[in-house]
């Protein structure tokens, strides 16, 4: 897919405060950290469109942006960030929840997951809660590029086996590096054909 324009729109600490449209609107959610503001720069090509930072703890936010006048991205705060105080923690928490939750524009969740790690309990218990509220939800494996390929697959196929412990059947799942732009045609792909489909199934 071609992106022709990528333009910031809103930041909300609600999802209520949220424009109102009839576009797919997706959405990436995942630990402080992991690198969803990076992503969404690297989808659209614009380097900071979306604000990103070493420091854990960047977006506290829901941003939209409207990408192509067609469909938006949602930049998410990330969950879990420990050295944040309890109570921001749980504002951040509720956001979130709510958003997932509650937002009814939101077509498709997209989950950030840092391939460089051993599966966290937080992220499993974050994508638990989602089968358990019926979200359907992707999983982008991100900073592909801080490891050697044959590190990088043994740590996604450990994932995936973790994942069938609890799991049926796996999600789609991309591997990306915001650095070498890895994954890049398969995430914009795989919007695209979404978007194709809600076209279809509303005429
Ligand atoms: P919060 O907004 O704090 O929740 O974080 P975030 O998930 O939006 O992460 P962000 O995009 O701000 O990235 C965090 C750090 O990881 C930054 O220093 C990024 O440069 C770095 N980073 C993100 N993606 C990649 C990647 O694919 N490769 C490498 N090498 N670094 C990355
Ligand atoms: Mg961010």
């Amino acid at each position: 897919m071609n992106i022709k324009s990528a333009e910031f729109v809103i930041s909300n600490t609600d999802y209520k405060s949220c424009p109102q449209h009839d576009k797919p609107e997706y959405a990436f959610i995942g630990r402080s950290n992991v690198g969803k503001s990076s992503l969404i720069n690297m989808l659209t090509n614009r380097k900071g469109l979306a604000m990103t930072s070493s420091t854990p703890g960047k977006t506290l936010l829901i941003n939209h942006f409207i990408i192509n006048d067609e469909w938006y991205l949602v930049d998410l705060p990330g969950y879990g960030y420990a050295r944040r105080g309890k109570d921001e923690r749980e504002k951040l928490r509720i956001i979130i929840e709510d958003y997932v939750l509650e937002r009814t524009e939101m077509t498709a969740l997209f989950v950030l997951i840092d391939s460089r790690h051993q599966p966290q309990q937080i992220d499993i218990e974050f994508m638990e809660w989602l089968g358990e509220n019926n979200i359907p939800f992707s999983i982008v494996f991100t900073k592909a590029d801080k490891l050697k390929t044959g590190k990088l697959l043994m740590n996604i196929d450990h994932y995936k086996q973790k994942m069938l412990e609890s799991w049926e059947e796996l999600p789609p799942i991309f591997i990306t590096s915001a650095e070498d732009q890895r994954g890049r045609e398969e995430v914009l792909a795989y919007i695209e054909e979404v978007n194709k489909q809600l076209l279809i199934t509303n005429y």
